[in-house]
């Protein structure tokens, strides 16, 4: 094979806490290529904040910990998966406090960890550092990657697809089989190709199909695209989940508030002072984030209003600079002091339910493809995810992904030459602007007619506009070479079909699917499973 061409024993597509943490189970014995599409710390592990919830205080248990996912799950979560996180949990937090994760002390003696409380959990069970959980998590994990000889950094480059059949140079192509990726090197324009025996994807999640989001850019649904279009299937893609408390504010336009907040005490309020969340839910400001997301969506909407308040002052000041260092420190720079005013703030796209299907290990339907966090649907969260379950979910099935690849390598032969990029057929291209304008179209429709409440005729104007898109969007994909904007433009409508098929094939309100045409909840809880066609 020609020098374009890299072969490794596995690949990790994405440097979150799922890919650094299956990269560096694999690393134990495999030679793993790891890839970004930006920095290592491009996506939305570093920006985490509240925590990861784990069963660690004496008066908790297992069985309270999978009780509240499955409430807040609205009963589609597979309850076998659940317990197989739950269980892990304690155990994942111990590997991170062993790399160096500095989780806030408890106060008492007999308190290992302090653990703070968010929505949904009936109980203290929330790891964290200070709130900024996600930073110290990604630089400890960064930290041992770096150090690990057998861990090959590829930074900057962008997945586009996977190495199938499709691709194959000759013979040698088992049916379906995944034996790569096709790469996009950002910094010499050129495409490489990335051959391993197992390809895991951890892409994160798809917010960035939201016109508001509390994600960083590069959320764009790139792993649950790729494996969609290679034929594996997609489940759960209705369930986006808004946050409730992102920063309203014109100088940033997606910075969060965390939920651990209102955990210590913060309330909601209309910003003539009246606190709304008890008329709407017993658990108030603690009830599950789509419910509160729905309350504050109604609030706006019956007063006509731009944001409600999220109110700390009655907590005092010494407790608010001592619990949330950073949020204080940010909004004091946008002129805001949390001490002596409230936070405005609205709800934003935040968290992608729905994903690749995977198993237990993460495995797709694809011999040789796995998928891990956010990319993934893997049972766990159900019909809307709990808060700081996501974490969790990427450190246990960052492991049992890498387990299960390491129990097989010695079965799986080495992958078969590959067809090389082919770019006889394009030129550059001389009309970017039209990338701009279809990015910007379809996240204004995404968040106007398929957002926190729904109908069927709105998601069907949707549907209408996602199609024009997609052929618009294929053809410039068919006549220009690629580039960054383009592939995530290429993915990100992909992904919006997916949602407003999924969102379309669900009659009942569940979870994070609102719907008033169908505003009961059916009977018996089912998955929405999608089929790729292939060619
Ligand atoms: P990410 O961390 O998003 O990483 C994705 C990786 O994939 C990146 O390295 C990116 O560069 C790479 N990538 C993507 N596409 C490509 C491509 N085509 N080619 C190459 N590389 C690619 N969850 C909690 O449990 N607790 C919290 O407190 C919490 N707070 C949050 C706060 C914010 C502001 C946000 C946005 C999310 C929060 N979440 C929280 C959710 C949680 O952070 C994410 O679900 C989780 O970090 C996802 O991790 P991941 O490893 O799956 O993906
Ligand atoms: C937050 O800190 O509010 C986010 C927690 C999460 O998304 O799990």
């Amino acid at each position: 094979m020609s020098e374009d061409a890299v072969v490794a024993d596995a690949i990790v597509v994405g440097s979150g806490a799922a890919g650094l943490t299956a990269a560096l189970a694999l690393a134990e014995r495999l030679d793993v290529l790891l890839l970004s599409k930006g920095e290592l710390s491009a996506g939305s592990t570093a920006w985490a904040q509240g925590g990861i919830a784990a069963v660690l205080d004496e008066g908790d248990t297992f069985e309270a910990h999978i009780e509240d996912t499955m409430i807040a799950g609205a009963g589609l979560n597979d309850r076998r998966v659940v317990e197989f996180v739950v269980e892990k949990a304690p155990a994942a937090i111990e590997r991170l406090a062993a790399l160096g994760v500095p989780f806030n002390p408890g106060e008492t003696v007999s308190e290992r960890f302090h653990l703070t409380r968010e929505g949904g959990h009936r109980a203290r069970r929330i790891v964290h550092v200070d709130d900024a959980t996600g930073w110290a998590v990604q630089q400890a994990l960064e930290r041992a990657a770096r150090a690990n000889p057998r861990i090959h950094v590829l930074t900057h480059h962008v997945a586009i697809d996977l190495v199938t059949e499709r691709h194959a140079e000759g013979h040698g192509f088992a049916e379906r089989r995944v034996h790569g990726l096709y790469a996009l090197d950002r910094a010499s324009g050129r495409v490489r190709r990335l051959l391993a025996r197992a390809v895991v994807l951890a892409t994160g999640g798809a917010s960035r199909v939201y016109r508001f989001s509390t994600n960083p850019d590069g959320s764009t649904g790139d792993g649950i695209a790729m494996a969609w279009r290679a034929g594996a299937r997609v489940s759960n893609m209705e369930f986006n989940q808004f946050h409730p408390t992102c920063l309203y504010n014109f100088r940033v336009k997606n910075f969060l508030v965390t939920e651990a907040m209102r955990g210590e005490g913060g309330i909601l309020t209309t910003p003539d002072g009246r606190r709304f969340m008890p008329d709407h839910d017993p658990r108030a400001e603690l009830a599950p984030r789509d419910i509160v997301a729905r309350a504050i969506d109604a609030e706006m909407k019956r007063a006509g209003l731009d944001f409600v308040h999220l109110d700390m002052r009655h907590l005092g000041p010494a407790f608010i600079e001592a619990h949330f260092p950073t949020i204080v420190a940010r909004l004091r720079e946008l002129g805001i002091d949390p001490t002596v005013e409230p936070i405005p703030v609205v709800p934003a796209a935040h968290y992608t339910c729905g994903g690749v299907l995977v198993d237990r290990h993460g495995r797709t339907d694809l011999p040789g493809l796995y998928a891990v966090g956010e990319v993934s649907q893997s049972g766990l969260h159900g019909a809307n995810r709990m808060a700081s379950n996501s974490l969790l979910e990427c450190l246990v099935f960052g492991a049992s992904a890498a387990d299960d690849i390491l129990a097989q390598i010695d079965e799986i032969p080495p992958p078969p030459p590959v067809r090389p990029w082919d770019e006889s057929q394009v030129t550059d291209s001389d009309e970017e602007v039209v990338v701009s304008h279809n990015w910007a179209e379809l996240r204004r429709f995404m968040w106007d007619y398929v957002g926190i409440v729904r109908t069927d005729r709105r998601l069907e104007r949707a549907r209408r506009r996602v199609a024009l898109l997609r052929e618009e969007i294929d053809q410039y994909y068919s006549r220009f070479r690629v580039t960054p904007n383009l592939l995530e433009l290429r993915n990100v409508v992909e992904v919006a079909d997916l949602i407003v098929r999924s969102a379309l094939a669900r009659k009942e309100s569940r979870g994070l699917h609102y719907t008033t045409d169908y505003p009961g909840q059916l009977p018996e809880a089912r998955d929405t499973i999608l089929y790729p066609s292939r060619p």
